[in-house]
């Protein structure tokens, strides 16, 4: 059974460790912002195991004029749960929440090997590659959302 579900943002780190900071101190999973009431994180469950989380931030970027900006970070999924549609089914689980509470915009950093999965979701890049020291090179992606979609 496939559930997404909101969580911690320490739940968070039992996916953000091992797929994002490998080896490093498990206190390098978190992100400014975390404990923001305005921030929210959700876990997808694989018959209740925690597979892949995503982090959806109220955060502005000057880059886009759009002024109900949301960005998405944390983006994860266990590698023996990848390439079955779950890092798909988080980002449209984020782009539904995005949409209730009225955002336009969705952005983040993609690591340069996500690209194409963004891209398939709809995603554009805006600007050049950027390095990030100890992660690598990123690009940044942005969508902007049709306001009516998932408002009933
Ligand atoms: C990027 C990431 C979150 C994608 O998660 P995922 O669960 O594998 O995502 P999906 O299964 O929805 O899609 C991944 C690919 O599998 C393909 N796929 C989906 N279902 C499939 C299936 N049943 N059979 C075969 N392929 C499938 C998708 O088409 C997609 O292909 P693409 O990469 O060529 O676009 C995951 O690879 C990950 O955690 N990577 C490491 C961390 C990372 O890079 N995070 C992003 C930081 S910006």
């Amino acid at each position: 059974m496939i559930q997404i579900s909101e969580i911690s943002a320490l739940e968070t780190f039992k996916v953000r460790h091992p797929v994002l900071r490998p080896g490093k101190p498990v206190e390098s999973c978190h992100f400014d912002g975390d404990e923001f009431l305005s921030t929210r994180h959700f876990g997808l469950f694989v018959n209740e195991i925690l597979a892949g989380v995503i982090s959806l931030f109220k955060q502005h970027n000057a880059a886009f004029a759009n002024d109900n900006q949301f960005q998405i970070r944390g983006m994860a999924v266990l590698e023996n749960f990848r390439k079955r549609g779950f890092g798909e089914q988080l980002v449209l689980h984020v782009e539904h929440v995005v949409n209730e509470q009225y955002g336009n915009l969705i952005w983040f950093n993609a690591r340069e090997v996500a690209v194409k999965f963004y891209s398939n979701l709809g995603y554009m890049i805006v600007g050049d590659a950027f390095e990030i020291p100890d992660v690598g090179t990123h690009y940044k992606m942005y969508k902007i959302l049709d306001q009516n979609f998932g408002i009933v």
